[in-house]
């Protein structure tokens, strides 16, 4: 059952009835004013951090689900009748509904009682506002006399505080009003120097900025008292719950429409310019009011829209895919990159899933993210890139997350996963081979965020190497920390008591637990940092970084094989994880995918068999499992790992983010037709048959789908932010497409299933763009002996870097086995 459909010319998704099974959201805003937005009109939005700067208030948990957000109500003025155009908060049955989710913009659009209504929400290129610009048109044979009213509740800024700290906050919230722009002002008189704003188009009837009296005592956001009189109340929020709220009288002739223009923006003042009068308390409000009257104005918010939309032209137009098949398109074209950009900005801070006040920036997902983002803004990822290593321990280790606000590392939850550093080689691995950029390198880099601490990038990627070197266990492999990639293996927690944090409680001295992952990891980070010390002319440390993964690998051989697959760790007591001699949690998943990424098992066939054995052991229709056997109790020696109810997460759920690691293995083995096989079982665009099963937006990756052991096997959760997003648009583009970044050039190496006949490839690297066409009339799955450049054959199958030409350059390949 489908619950919309793709409508892939206008980039967009169309949801085409409001009760979706989960909220089917998007994202406003891509730069640093950002909002969630539901099919409803549901959600929230903030300035740059989503706890420290919240601009509106959202109510977690709620039921229903998707409940607060940007809300207009329609009242009909001769009956009194009233509904939300966007069905919600009134529910009103809607004789027509359409919700059009696109590239940083969301449409909303309703028939009722033969009004329509159309609502665009978007944020400009450059600002730090929202703008709602509201239609409503009379599709009556008579004159319609119509009242709009607009609902935003304020956030007193710190959602955390927000949420809990009523004794202060009941009174603390303060506003103005001028000339029907409503001004929240909280916290304004002391430490903050910006405001919130929520200004009209149109003359007002009225405003509401006090909750409660703007919905009445006992009432809900459902039925207003205001909306239901017909008449804002004009009060002045002192304390309580600020809201904003304006209401606008609309006359309609039969046919007849009407534009409104509401804007949200978040505004900073110099400190020394905060008041006006100077001695007063009342906002100077000099430095917005050009921002405001701009966006009121019909044809600069046109021109901000088209803006957007070249924008987003520009950044999909990257990388264009035109292949037999439709999802893998879509994905690619439009959706994959989408998300990638949802995931840059937000890391896991802020979803439906993610509360916002949780997680700032993570350490190693800001790095993976890197994977999908580096080629949409490459200055944005150099900036990142700069940003997370500063965050990196003196010791090499790293700060788990960091706030975005500060950029400083997050002392909650500290260091101590010690696959984090590797992760910092790999984003600037995927960053170098993107730009060729070499001068990042160079930059000088604060350890600890610690002024006069500053080394160049390059010694940041050393120090990480050498941090495994320096924590290696019993058998020779890497000490696992406090978890590695999964944050729910924790080997060293032992914790029996409610209510602690899996990943910061630490029981054990942490000399035993050993990781296979991190090895494998190592691994491969130590032949990126071997291949960057070459071209940097440092081939003593070259050779240095060679030697220590191919001591790596042996021990990997020796202890980290268990005869048909990759053994997954050792914990506190030496004993072996993920191995035919455990009970459960036989085989895992991530020491497959990221042993064999590395290279290990390919020449001599263990690479095969381990494919195979996860195949055979932890393939399903919908997706590759974590591991096998579920744990069917809590183990306190593994941690949060066994605290899930099998089938869900990290307990043998589909764990989204690594099926690309065995993806990517089955096309370093030739694999096309598993490899493309299993990419479409979790590719969301290929569910949307399944929408009732799968209940997440079709049109983003989940964190997970519930695995086999789950009574609900088959259905996602945690839409939105999470690795996969990087992790599939790197392994469809760069691995399966095979249109792969090298540091000197770009590769053509296609892996695909035997029976695609050939795909093209538009793609934009180093200056210039290259129109690609894979051929494939034997029905292969790989090899490409043949590559015509602007139709002369080249050798090999790396396309050099070429200065910029004005014209596409032409390149032809043929796979013939
Ligand atoms: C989740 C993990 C997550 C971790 C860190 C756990 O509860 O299962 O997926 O990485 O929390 O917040
Ligand atoms: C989600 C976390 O954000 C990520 O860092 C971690 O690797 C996975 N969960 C697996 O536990």
């Amino acid at each position: 059952m489908r619950f919309g459909h793709f409508d892939d010319r206008k980039r967009e998704y169309v949801i085409t009835q409001p009760n979706t099974p989960l909220p089917w959201i998007n994202y406003l805003g891509c730069e640093s004013y950002f909002g969630l937005i539901s099919n409803t009109a549901g959600g929230y939005s903030f300035y740059r951090d989503a706890r420290l700067r919240r601009l509106t208030r959202y109510r977690y948990n709620n039921a229903p689900f998707d409940f607060g957000g940007r809300y207009l109500y329609l009242r009909d003025n001769d009956t009194g009748k009233f509904w939300s155009p966007s069905w919600q908060p009134t529910r009103t049955k809607l004789d027509k509904y359409e919700c059009r989710h696109g590239m940083g913009y969301t449409l909303i659009g309703s028939s009722c009682h033969q009004i329509e209504a159309q609502t665009c929400y978007f944020v400009p290129m450059g600002e730090t506002l929202e703008i709602w610009k509201f239609q409503v048109t009379n599709r009556r044979k008579k004159p319609a006399r119509l009242s709009v009213f607009s609902s935003i509740e304020f956030c007193l800024w710190d959602a955390q505080d927000d949420a809990t700290n009523f004794q202060r906050n009941f009174s603390t919230g303060q506003v103005e009003i001028v000339d029907g722009v409503i001004y929240h002002k909280t916290e304004y008189r002391e430490r903050r120097n910006h405001f919130a704003y929520f200004a009209c188009s149109e003359k007002l009837a009225g405003f509401d900025t006090q909750r409660d009296t703007f919905l009445g005592a006992y009432r809900s956001w459902d039925n207003p008292a205001a909306v239901e009189q017909g008449k804002s109340f004009d009060s002045v929020a002192h304390g309580w719950a600020p809201l904003g709220s304006h209401h606008v009288k609309v006359n309609l002739k039969p046919g007849e429409t009407k534009e409104i223009i509401f804007v949200l923006g978040y505004h900073e003042n110099p400190v020394d310019k905060k008041f006006d009068p100077p001695d007063s308390q009342t906002i100077n409000k000099k430095t917005v009011q050009p921002v405001i009257a701009k966006y009121l104005d019909c044809q600069n918010v046109a021109a901000a829209f088209q803006t957007l939309r070249e924008n987003w032209d520009g950044l999909l137009g990257v990388y264009q895919v035109q292949s037999p098949d439709v999802h893998a398109n879509r994905m690619v074209n439009i959706w994959n990159a989408y998300q990638c950009m949802a995931t840059f900005n937000m890391s896991r801070s802020a979803s439906f899933y993610e509360s916002g006040i949780g997680r700032g920036l993570g350490f190693r997902d800001s790095n993976q993210d890197l994977l999908g983002f580096v080629q949409m803004v490459p200055a944005r990822a150099r900036e990142r890139i700069l940003d997370i290593a500063a965050t990196q321990l003196k010791s090499g280790g790293a700060f788990h997350q960091y706030q975005p606000l500060t950029k400083r590392g997050n002392n909650d939850i500290g260091s101590g996963f010690n696959d984090d550093p590797h992760w910092l080689i790999l984003g600037v691995a995927a960053y170098l081979k993107e730009t060729g950029d070499w001068s990042i390198l160079d930059e000088p880099v604060q350890f600890e965020n610690e002024p006069g601490s500053e080394q160049p990038l390059y010694e940041h990627l050393r120090c990480s190497f050498n941090y495994t070197l320096e924590r290696i266990g019993p058998h020779g492999l890497p000490l696992i920390g406090r978890a590695d990639w999964n944050d729910c293996l924790n080997l060293n927690c032992f914790s029996d008591t409610p209510g602690q944090s899996f990943q910061t409680t630490t029981n054990k001295d942490g000399t035993t637990a050993e990781s296979v992952f991190i090895a494998g990891l190592f691994v491969m980070a130590g032949k990126e940092l071997a291949a960057i010390a070459k071209r940097r002319r440092q081939n003593t440390e070259a050779e240095r970084c060679l030697a220590e993964t191919a001591k790596m690998e042996k021990v990997i051989y020796r202890h980290g094989w268990d005869g048909d697959w990759f053994i997954r760790a050792y914990d506190d007591f030496s004993k072996p994880i993920g191995s035919k001699v455990c009970k459960e949690g036989k085989i895992f998943i991530e020491s497959q995918g990221m042993c064999i990424m590395a290279g290990i098992g390919l020449k001599d066939g263990k690479a095969k068999l381990a494919l195979d054995s996860v195949n055979q052991h932890l393939a399903t229709k919908h997706g590759i499992v974590l591991q096998q056997p579920a744990f069917t109790k809590y183990y306190i020696e593994m941690g949060e790992i066994s605290s899930y109810p099998p089938g869900y997460k990290e307990n043998a759920g589909i764990f989204c983010h690594n099926n690309p690691w065995i993806i990517i293995s089955e096309t370093m083995v030739g694999n096309g037709n598993r490899a493309f096989d299993y990419y479409t079982r979790i590719n969301p665009s290929a569910r949307e048959n399944i929408g009732e099963l799968h209940r997440c937006e079709p049109y983003v990756f989940a964190q997970m789908i519930a695995g086999r052991d789950a009574p609900t096997h088959g259905e996602a959760k945690n839409s939105w932010l999470t690795g996969t997003a990087a992790w599939t648009y790197f392994t469809i583009t760069q691995w399966i497409l095979g249109i792969r970044t090298d540091y000197d050039g770009l590769r053509v190496d296609p892996v695909i299933p035997a029976k695609w006949k050939g795909f093209t490839v538009t793609r934009r690297f180093r200056g210039n763009t290259y129109a690609i066409e894979v051929k494939n009339p034997k029905g292969k799955q790989r090899g490409v002996k043949k590559l015509l450049v602007n139709g002369k054959e080249i050798a090999g199958n790396l396309l050099p870097v070429r200065p910029p030409q004005s014209k596409p350059i032409q390149v032809e390949a043929v796979l013939e086995g």
